[in-house]
């Protein structure tokens, strides 16, 4: 047994372990990045004490799905996710990746222009070299890496209207090999929007196809989420069959007032298939859904709410039928208007998001729009909205089951090796907070407000938020997929 003094002891700690065992009473030692002993440590000698009594201490939580590759980058200690106990992102979903493209300066295509309509911002022509600015520069959280198929479509096609050909896809197929190479954990899909669609299931089959050999994940922004649900289903199993790798069905949602209830139906699906092959899956607290603007997405949403527009940021946080009245014009002349855009759109049932949130082997992830204007409030209270909200309130599932399915679920999928529990050896990314109190403040109307009851988060050991602020550390890693994952 090591007898060298703790850095620090955490106290009286009520410890919830991530793996969905019952809470109990302890001290938590740490030693450099590591958890190096639980237990009572009343005696033990430490350089910092603190006394936590009353606070639940958890594994710090893991949003399995987000759009933070470039907010990593311009703002390193990621207020809207620090403030919600998330210590580690899983970056580059839905297709699209800030690596490896190169604009060239030119404006990029939606969805592309979620990180920056500019196109400034990406400058990152191979994936490695973003891996390098990263830990160049690290951030106040960890990441864990996705390379998106849609940015290496518009890397490797001058048309997006068609399927690629051999010569493009053994472009795409290297760039996946060299993302893998610099640590990316898997590809991302977004075969739902335009720059996409055109995908047939064998590019995606084929580009995907170095995971084969040496690992990685497969997560998609499935090509329906409405009337075609089930024939999305089975394409997302079909690749991860053909791959031999797991795949993740991002933010599971059903779309469309005619839709309502088909969880009912998905869920069952997903479960059959899980006895078969790696399928996991991850949803927000929320039914209204937000990304680019357009008529077709418009049209099936009972309400529209303009997240940014580069013409007209004057409606940023506006009611779609609000701006068309005052502009005197349709709502689909009022959408080409504002355009390029984004909005959050109404359109699921509460019912279908609890059935799907409940559901035992769903995961939690914001999939938080970090530079839109006005934001989804799932960018600022997607955790604690789980915990407080459906959780303590709802009594959706007790407070173990939602830690774990932020933490210690997530890891497993994902292969964070040493994250998202509390036991000796495990890296010391850890959440201090309220279970009376925990709760998420962001609402529609006003999105960016940080949630209550979360009170220190450590980060590989370091304290990293404390009393509602940033420390301004930035102790967080690149999380690289360990072999076989
Ligand atoms: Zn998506
Ligand atoms: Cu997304």
């Amino acid at each position: 047994m090591n007898h060298a003094p703790f850095d620090l002891i955490i106290e009286n700690a009520t410890l919830i372990d991530g793996q969905r065992n019952p809470r109990y009473g302890a001290d938590i030692g740490i030693r450099g990045d590591r958890i190096a002993a639980i237990g009572s440590l009343k005696e033990a000698q430490a350089r910092e004490r603190i006394d936590v009594a009353g606070k639940v201490v958890a594994p710090g939580f893991i949003d399995a799905h987000t759009h933070d590759d470039l907010a990593l980058l311009q703002q390193p200690t990621l207020p809207a996710k620090l403030s919600q106990g998330i210590t580690t992102v899983v970056t580059g979903n839905c297709g699209v990746s800030i690596a490896p493209v190169d604009f060239k300066g030119g404006a990029p295509i939606a969805p592309m222009d979620l990180f920056d309509p500019s196109g400034e911002a990406f400058r990152f022509p191979t994936f490695g070299a973003y891996v390098a600015a990263l830990e160049r520069a690290p951030a106040s959280l960890n990441a864990a890496l996705l390379v998106g198929h849609t940015a290496l479509r518009l890397d490797a096609m001058d048309d997006l209207s068609r399927t690629a050909n051999d010569v493009e896809i053994a472009r795409m197929q290297s760039r996946v090999e060299e993302a893998l190479e610099a640590g990316a954990i898997g590809v991302s899909t977004g075969l739902f929007y335009e720059p996409a669609i055109a995908a047939t299931t064998e590019e995606v089959i084929e580009i995907c196809r170095p995971m084969s050999r040496v690992g990685g994940l497969y997560c998609t922004h499935m090509r329906n989420e409405a009337e075609g649900v089930f024939d999305s289903l089975e394409e997302t199993f079909r690749i991860g069959e053909a791959l031999g790798v797991g795949v993740i069905i991002s933010h599971h949602k059903i779309m469309g007032r005619p839709n309502f209830g088909r969880s009912r139906q998905t869920l069952p699906l997903i479960a059959e298939r899980m006895k078969k092959q790696k399928v996991c899956l991850d949803c927000y607290p929320y039914a209204a859904s937000s990304t680019i603007l357009s008529w077709s997405r418009a049209q099936i949403a009972k309400k529209v709410l303009i997240t940014w527009s580069r013409p007209h940021p004057e409606f940023n946080g506006m009611e779609l039928a609000e701006i068309a009245r005052r502009m005197g014009l349709s709502a689909e002349d009022t959408i080409a208007d504002l355009l390029p855009a984004g909005a959050i759109y109404f359109s699921m049932d509460e019912e279908d998001v609890q059935r799907i949130l409940g559901f035992e082997p769903t995961m939690i992830g914001s999939d938080g729009l970090p530079h839109d204007a006005r934001p989804h409030p799932r960018l600022w209270g997607t955790f604690p909205r789980v915990l407080g909200h459906y959780s303590r309130g709802l009594g959706l599932f007790p407070l173990e089951t939602a830690v774990w399915k932020m933490t210690g679920l997530t890891a497993a999928n994902f292969g964070l090796v040493d994250r998202g529990v509390i036991r000796e050896g495990a890296y010391a990314d850890l959440t201090v907070f309220d279970p009376d109190t925990v709760g998420d403040a962001a609402t529609f109307e006003d999105s960016e407000r940080a949630s209550t009851g979360i009170d220190r988060i450590y980060v590989n050991g370091t304290l990293a938020w404390h009393q509602g602020a940033a420390t301004g550390a930035r102790t967080g890693r690149v999380l690289k997929r360990s072999r076989g994952s």
